[in-house]
This record gives C-alpha cells, structure tokens and sequence, in this order.
C-alpha cells in the first residue's frame, strides 16, 4: 500500500485552504442564528462559560481526531474507517462512525435548509425596505407572518435546496475556496460593525452582563447537554465533515495548527453575535428566550433604526446566506462521496438524490412551525426533535466513538507520524483528552441529561 495515498477527489491547493473551507464550514447559522437563541435560552454567562469549555477541551482535541481518520483514509467516512480499521487489525464494525455521520448530515441539512430559507427571504425583505423603522412588536409579528406559511417556507427551502445541490455537483474545491477568502473577512467586519452598533444603541452593559457573567443556578445537567451539543455543532464535529475535507488535504500539512485557527475563528464568530444580538434584545425589550426567531426579530429591528440599515442589513444578510451555504456543502459531501464511492455514479447524481432527501425531510421542519405545530415527538416539534436528536445525541455519540477509536484502537506510532505535535505536554494533553476526558465527560452528560443518574461521580 502507497503511503501518500491521495483522494480520489482531489486535494486542496495549500494549507489556507483547508483552513478556509473548514471555516466555511464551522462557521454558519449555528454561529449566529443558533448560538445567541440558546444562549438566550439556557441563562446567558454560565451557558456561554461551559460552551467555551467544551470546545477547548473536547472540541479541539476530537477535530484533530477527526481530520486525522480522513486525512489517513482518503475516502468517504464509511470506508476511511473501513480502511483503517482493517490496517489496525481493529472490527469493521467501526464504520458505524461513518453512518452516523452521514445520517446526521441529513438530518441537520433538512432543518438548516428551511433555516437558510428565512434568511433569505429577510434579504429580501430587508433589501425593499420593509424593515425601515420597524419596532419589535412589528419585527415579532413579521417573523410570526414568516413561518406561519408553509407554502413560502417550502418555496425558499427549495431555493436553497437546489443552490446547495447545483455547488456540490460541481465539486467542493472549485469555487469554495476563492468565494470564502472574500466572504468570511467581510462577514467578519460587519459583524463587528454589528458589535459597535449594539454597543452605542442598546442596552450594552446588560447585554455583555448577560452573555458573560455566569449564574450556575440555573445550570442542569440539559443546559451542560446543550452546550456540549451546540460545541459538536459549531465546530461540525462528529458527523464526518471535517474527516471528508481532512482526506482532502496533502500529506504534508499540519492538522493540529490548523483546527486550532479553525476553533478560534468559529468561537470569536460566534461569541460577537452574541455582543452584537443581547443589547439589542435588552434595549427593545424583546424576550431572551423567544427561540429560534430570536435574531431575525432583534436583527430586523437594528436595521430598522440604524443609518444606513437597509444597505447594511441586505449585506449582512447575503453573507449569512453564504455562511449558511459554505456549511451546507459540508453537511451533504459526506453522503456524496459515500453515493459516489459505493454505487459508482455521477456526482451530479449524487448531488440530486442526497440533497432531494434533504429537501423532503425538511418538509417536516417547515410544517412544525405552522399546521404541524401540534405533531410531538417526546414532546418536541418535529424541528426540536431534529435538532435535539442530531445535535445532543447524534454528533456526541459519533464524537464518542471517533475518540474510543482514534485514542485508544489505532497504534501510536502512527498517530504520532501524522500529528507530529512537536511540544510534549500538548501531546500529553491531546492523548489525555481523547483517551480519557472526552468519552468519559461525553458520557457522562448524555446519561444524565438523558435521565440515567451517575451520581457516583457528583
Ligand atoms: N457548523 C455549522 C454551523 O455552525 C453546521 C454544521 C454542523 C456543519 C455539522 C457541518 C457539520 O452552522
């Protein structure tokens, strides 16, 4: 067997652009939409606190992990682990890993899409001008009018369905990467335009008080879930994305330095959306735990009142459709390249059937907001369940498994050729922490948020 096995796929051009891609795909909607709502929901400070723990110490060490499994396979998840595993002496049985990833992209996409959907119908509706001067009470009705029909939902998560799928069909590496060196530093500028905003008009004293000091009162062990999942989440971990970019990337290339740059740059995005999304909520006294409409309400109503907005607003709102699309691609490559690899077919082929499947599921998050409001599962809506399944459980779980593998089943001397981490003590710390901290505090928090006690360890 060659040892600089390459992709079948193609590799990216230098070390940047990985680092841009696996951004394009970190960063998104769970950055800006999602973040700030949970936070909103889960209390603020505290929540934000555990967010950051769980991303330095399970998230980091689980995506050098994950990189590493495609970076060494060079194929589609299910197989990269096949692959491995064989040359381990480890089961087959592993490639579970790659399935769950491939589900759970699905999933994921089939609510992003109709996410990604609202988002451009208030591009749309920012760029006429109906946000102009808009109070809360006005922005709260307008995104109540926005959900509550289905038929328009459905229209725009079809745009966005078929945007997705016509990018991925032609291949991930031509466009991405020239499109995000552009985009991501200017999603950046205006979200710190954002930041400024929200400090000189709303209440930013409350607002940064809310979003950082921490109040461990209201802390259970579904909010340390919750934030656990929302790490998983952000930084696409657990569901194969980062392993298909990471077969992607020559052999030379350093994987700890570069998810590193990556970690960062999603967690600073998605900490200045909170500075830029809590003020505004304090000072036109919308509800921090409004849900997933929260940023479209409070967004609209800063746009509404500043110089400028409608501009700035339509901009904003372009580049979080690009973010939301960078991210897309990642969660649909794993079940492209698993389609193309298996069944021998045209990645255009592949591109219609896997974000058909999206699209069709996403039928089912749409009408949760509307006629299917009512339809329960464990008592979520369809979209909460989605997420909740997928989030807290689906991407820890893979998460899990990734560690158990990488850590403990495949031979030092073998990691250690590939990682080639130089100081000894982040060494110890990334074994430490895929071997021991990761899996154990993963399981932990699932059982008990979950309901299985482990008082033992309390
Ligand atoms: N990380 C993306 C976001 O924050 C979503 C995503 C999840 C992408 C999992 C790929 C894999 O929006």
């Amino acid at each position: 067997m060659a040892i600089n096995r390459t992709s079948s796929h193609g590799e990216w051009s230098s070390r940047t652009a990985f680092i841009l891609a696996a951004t394009g795909s970190a960063v998104g909607l769970g950055n800006i939409w999602k973040f700030p709502y949970i936070t909103g929901e889960n209390g603020g400070g505290a929540f934000v606190l555990i967010y950051i723990l769980c991303v330095l110490f399970i998230g980091i060490p689980i995506m050098l992990a994950e990189v590493y499994l495609g970076k060494r396979g060079r194929l589609n998840p299910i197989a990269s682990i096949k692959y491995i595993a064989d040359r381990e002496n480890r089961s087959k049985n592993w490639q579970l890993i790659g399935l769950i990833g491939i589900v759970a992209g699905i999933l994921i996409l089939s609510y992003y899409g109709v996410i990604a959907g609202w988002t451009m119908a208030y591009t749309v509706r920012t760029a006429f001008g109906t946000l102009n001067n808009i109070d809360a009470l006005g922005a709260a009705s307008m995104f109540a009018d926005l959900v509550s029909d289905p038929e328009r939902l459905l229209a725009w998560h079809t745009i966005f369905s078929i945007i997705t799928a016509i990018v991925v069909a032609k291949g991930v590496k031509s466009g991405l990467e020239s499109a995000v060196v552009r985009l991501m530093p200017a999603l950046l500028v205006l979200l710190l335009a954002l930041v400024i905003f929200s400090a000189i008009e709303g209440d930013f004293y409350n607002g940064f008080k809310f979003m950082l000091y921490p109040d461990f009162s209201q802390v259970t062990w579904t909010t340390v879930l919750i934030a656990l999942g929302q790490a998983f989440f952000s930084l696409s971990l657990g569901m194969g994305a980062l392993m298909v970019y990471g077969s992607y990337l020559s052999s030379e290339i350093s994987i700890p330095q570069t998810c590193v740059i990556v970690a960062s740059l999603d967690t600073i995005v998605a900490l200045l959306a909170g500075l830029a999304i809590f003020p505004i909520v304090i000072s036109s006294g919308l509800e921090m735990t409004q849900g997933p409409g929260l940023i479209f309400q409070t967004l609209t109503v800063a746009f509404g009142a500043m110089p400028g907005g409608q501009l700035f607003g339509t901009l904003f709102f372009i580049l979080l459709i690009f973010a939301a699309w960078t991210s897309s691609i990642s969660l649909i490559e794993p079940m492209i390249i698993w389609l193309i690899e298996k069944y021998n077919i045209s990645r255009i082929k592949a591109a219609i059937i896997a974000a058909g499947t999206a699209w069709l599921l996403g039928i089912g998050t749409i009408i949760s907001f509307n006629v299917g409001s009512e339809i329960k599962i464990f008592n979520m809506t369809i979209f909460e369940f989605l997420d909740y399944l997928t989030s807290n459980i689906l991407l820890p779980m893979g998460g899990i498994l990734i560690t158990i593998f990488v850590g403990w089943l495949i031979s030092k001397e073998n990691i250690d050729s590939e990682l080639k981490i130089k100081s000894r003590v982040l060494k110890a710390s990334w074994y430490f922490s895929t071997r021991i901290l990761a899996p154990i505090a993963v399981i932990i928090v699932m059982l008990n948020a979950l309901g299985f006690s482990t008082n033992i360890f309390l």
